[in-house]
């Protein structure tokens, strides 16, 4: 079937660019600082195998269900859903669904880029050496020293944002294409490095247990000791929410990226072959991480549970064991630095790609519109770590950070991949969608149709009442 429509934006220049920008928008601090953090908080491994569930089950097809529609529009997700609604004379209500992405990237970016700062902060820490014949004491002052310094985290966010900026405004085809083909693999090589040095050093046996053993009872059932001094269990599904919420982040659905990279896609290359390559290559980091990780944390005596600065006081312990350990140390935070860039541009992409097209706005001005105010929330990230982190700056005890965090990965992605399923499943006419995923009427449509309209909307209703205790 012929392209309905052309991008004004441009097109990848082949099927393979669009998988390897794709892949660069997924992996990111989701899977390599993230994943390993909220499977330590939340008690390894049934965490992850839910987390496993939710890929397999709403994470690929939306996917497919937001590369179809973005590649069906053309435009950014905004008039994306505005061409969409008129083809199929569906609710004008629909059309806020691009607008709701674009608010949720524009929050993740503000917080990402002071997240992707430490690691940028951490590229001249280890190129300075800093952490030969570290300890696990040794790390967390280092670490505790960047979070009690708003200036330093401040200056560092400042550098990220300018630099997501400076390659939006170029347009995400320069720059982004040559980037993505030599980092990402890059990347993965380096993690299988880690991976082997854990295995070699670190307790790899207790690692990979915590990561894979699942029990369920640790995970979700919640128990107080009570004053008399009995002990009252309950069930928790708060896990469930965080392990939804990480499978929409972690593939950066429910907010209009892979759409508004979908939009640029080549009419020709199949979906959902590009969707598998890119949920597995993006699992395969996570697991990878997980694997260096954990191991380094059992051998130390760290704590799973350390939170955000997990991977920070974990990995320069092993790199300043192991032999090279400067040079390795250095390139895994360059590359850390490269998979976060590459997805905080996919988190405005889409705001940008609107400006230009409504407002006829050049992508210098335009990148500057959506990167400068994301800068000026940030700032209340960097704060959380510091002058704010104190009970009188929180919010339904949360810091700031920790409210974006969960409004945006665990509410709002999740809400707009919903709506993403239920547009594609429901209101969309078979011959769109069939006709887009050019996959004939055989099995695999049929799963993908059968799955998108009756399985993971329903999965992301029961897990939302749940955590909200209605259920
Ligand atoms: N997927 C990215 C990561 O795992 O770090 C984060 C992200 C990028 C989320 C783009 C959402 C998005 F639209």
């Amino acid at each position: 079937m012929p392209d309905i429509r052309g991008s004004i934006h441009g097109q990848w220049s082949s099927r393979f660019v669009f998988i390897l920008a794709a892949v660069g928008s997924a992996v990111g601090l989701g899977n390599i600082w993230k994943f390993p953090y909220i499977t330590g908080e939340n008690g390894g491994g049934a965490f992850v195998v839910v987390y496993l569930i939710c890929i397999a089950l709403i994470g690929v097809p939306i996917m497919m269900a937001e590369i179809l529609i973005g590649r069906r529009g053309r435009q950014s997700p905004i008039n994306t859903m505005h061409a969409l609604v008129a083809d199929e004379k569906a609710h004008p209500a629909w059309r806020w669904l691009g607008w709701l992405g674009v608010l949720t990237g524009f929050l993740i970016l503000s917080y990402y880029s002071v997240i992707a700062g430490w690691a940028l902060a951490y590229v001249f820490r280890a190129g300075a050496g800093l952490f030969a014949g570290a300890n696990a004491e040794s790390v967390s002052t280092l670490f505790g020293a960047l979070l009690d310094s708003p200036e330093s985290m401040l200056a560092w966010h400042t550098i990220f944002m300018v630099m997501t900026m400076a390659v939006v405004a170029r347009g995400v085809r320069s720059g982004l294409e040559r980037a993505v083909t030599i980092l990402m693999p890059a990347l993965f090589a380096l993690l299988v490095v880690l991976v082997l040095y854990a295995l070699y050093a670190g307790d790899f046996a207790r690692g990979a247990a915590f990561l894979f053993n699942p029990d369920f009872d640790k995970v979700f059932q919640h128990c107080e000791l009570l004053e008399s001094g009995v002990e009252s269990c309950r069930f928790s599904g708060e896990p469930l929410l965080i392990a939804l919420g990480h499978a929409f982040f972690t593939l950066s659905l429910g907010m209009g990226a892979i759409m508004v990279y979908g939009s640029y896609m080549p009419g020709n290359a199949s979906i959902a072959r590009a969707t598998l390559t890119i949920v597995a290559a993006d699992t395969a980091a996570a697991l990878l991480a997980g694997l260096a990780i954990f191991p380094i944390v059992f051998a130390n005596g760290l704590e799973p549970a350390a939170g955000p600065g997990l991977i920070f006081q974990t990995l320069p312990i092993a790199f300043g064991a192991m032999p090279g350990g400067q040079v390795f140390g250095t390139l895994f935070f360059v590359l850390l630095v490269f998979a976060a860039w590459t997805s905080a541009i996919s988190l405005i992409e889409p705001a940008v790609a609107w400006l230009v097209e409504n407002r006829g706005m050049a992508r210098v001005p335009a990148a500057l519109a959506v990167g400068a105010p994301a800068w000026v929330l940030g700032v209340g990230s960097v704060l959380s770590f510091n002058l704010w982190s104190g009970e009188s700056f929180q919010f339904f005890g949360k810091t700031w950070f920790d409210l974006v965090d969960y409004l945006t990965a665990n509410i709002l992605l999740p809400l707009g991949g919903l709506l993403i399923a239920l547009f594609a499943g429901w209101v969309m006419s078979r011959a769109a969608s069939r006709g887009e995923l050019r996959m004939g009427d055989g099995v695999g449509y049929r799963t993908w149709r059968f799955l998108v309209r009756y399985v993971s909307p329903w999965l992301v209703v029961i897990v939302f009442l749940n955590a909200i205790g209605l259920l």
